[in-house]
């Protein structure tokens, strides 16, 4: 996979990170993409990455984001992991703001990362053979809970928009990848979408055995990216074994029933 080079959104922590770690061990070229500059400092330091700053949800910081990845090489792969939930408020009660930044962060950033990068991509699929997108969506973006309609409904639009935006790019070569985690437990993800809240994040995975961590996703990620150029893998659905539904989560250890 050598000079193949990934933009990989959402590396400051959790899926991102792990994944920008995951396509560096594999010996891509990568860039990192999240708003906290020490972080990503950090992890550049760490993994030869390469790193740079920007809020996703300022359209004028894009521009500026795209015109630095224009000028320091081909992109072969977008990997849009940023974003994230916001509040877990009834329909009625809802925070506009929270819904603006969930719509602002999963779905239009999205569009944004996608219209700035694929002229890159499609220089890069012409010398290269393929270019790829990669998009982390959720289970979230399959069904409906009580107390997700915001994080339900960004993530369902984000969804449609990977799924529109293959059917556009149809006849091209580039992948439109999307991968669904159920849950992953991650260091800020609830934390965040619990207003900060520590205890009531930790109590979310409270006696779950083994739920998904951040490098497991990030595996399916690299599996996705460096399957062979013709072989789309339209949509991985994962989730810990524990979570067998998205309301069907069994606390405690897994054992089986019996044994003959
Ligand atoms: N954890 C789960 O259970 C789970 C399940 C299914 C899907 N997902 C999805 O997977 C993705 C990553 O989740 P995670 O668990 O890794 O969460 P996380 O640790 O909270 O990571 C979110 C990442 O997005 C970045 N980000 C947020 N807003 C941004 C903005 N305006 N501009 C640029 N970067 C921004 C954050 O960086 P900065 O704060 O530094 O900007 C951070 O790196 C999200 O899209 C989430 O919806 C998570």
């Amino acid at each position: 996979m050598a000079n193949r080079r990934a933009v990989v959104t959402g590396a400051s922590s959790g899926i991102g990170a792990a994944t920008v770690r995951a396509l560096r061990s594999s010996g891509w070229d990568v860039i990192g993409v999240a708003r906290r500059e020490d972080r990503l400092s950090a992890l550049a330091a760490e993994t030869g990455a390469s790193a740079i700053a920007c809020d996703l949800t300022n359209p004028e910081a894009v521009d500026a984001l795209i015109a630095e990845l224009e000028k320091s090489g081909p992109v072969h792969a977008l990997v849009q992991v940023a974003g994230g939930a916001r509040g877990t408020d009834r329909v009625e009660d809802a925070s506009i703001d929270d819904w603006q930044w969930m719509f602002d962060a999963n779905v239009l950033a999205t569009q944004r990362l996608v219209a700035g990068l694929l002229p890159s991509l499609r220089r890069a699929a012409a010398a290269d053979g393929h270019a790829d997108t990669l998009f982390v969506t959720s289970t979230a973006a399959q069904t409906a809970y009580a107390g997700g309609a915001g994080y339900n409904a960004a993530k369902a639009a984000e969804a449609m928009l990977v799924r529109v935006l293959r059917q556009e790019l149809n006849g091209e070569p580039i992948r439109v990848v999307e991968v669904a985690p159920g849950m992953v437990h991650t260091e800020e993800f609830t934390l965040n979408r619990l207003g900060g809240d520590a205890v009531a994040a930790e109590a979310v995975y409270s006696g779950v055995e083994a739920p998904l961590l951040a490098d497991d996703v990030a595996d399916v990620i690299r599996y996705a990216l460096e399957s062979p150029g013709h072989v789309n893998l339209d949509l991985i659905t994962m989730r810990p074994v524990a979570q067998s539904a998205q309301h069907l989560l069994a606390r405690g250890p897994l054992r089986v029933r019996s044994i003959d």
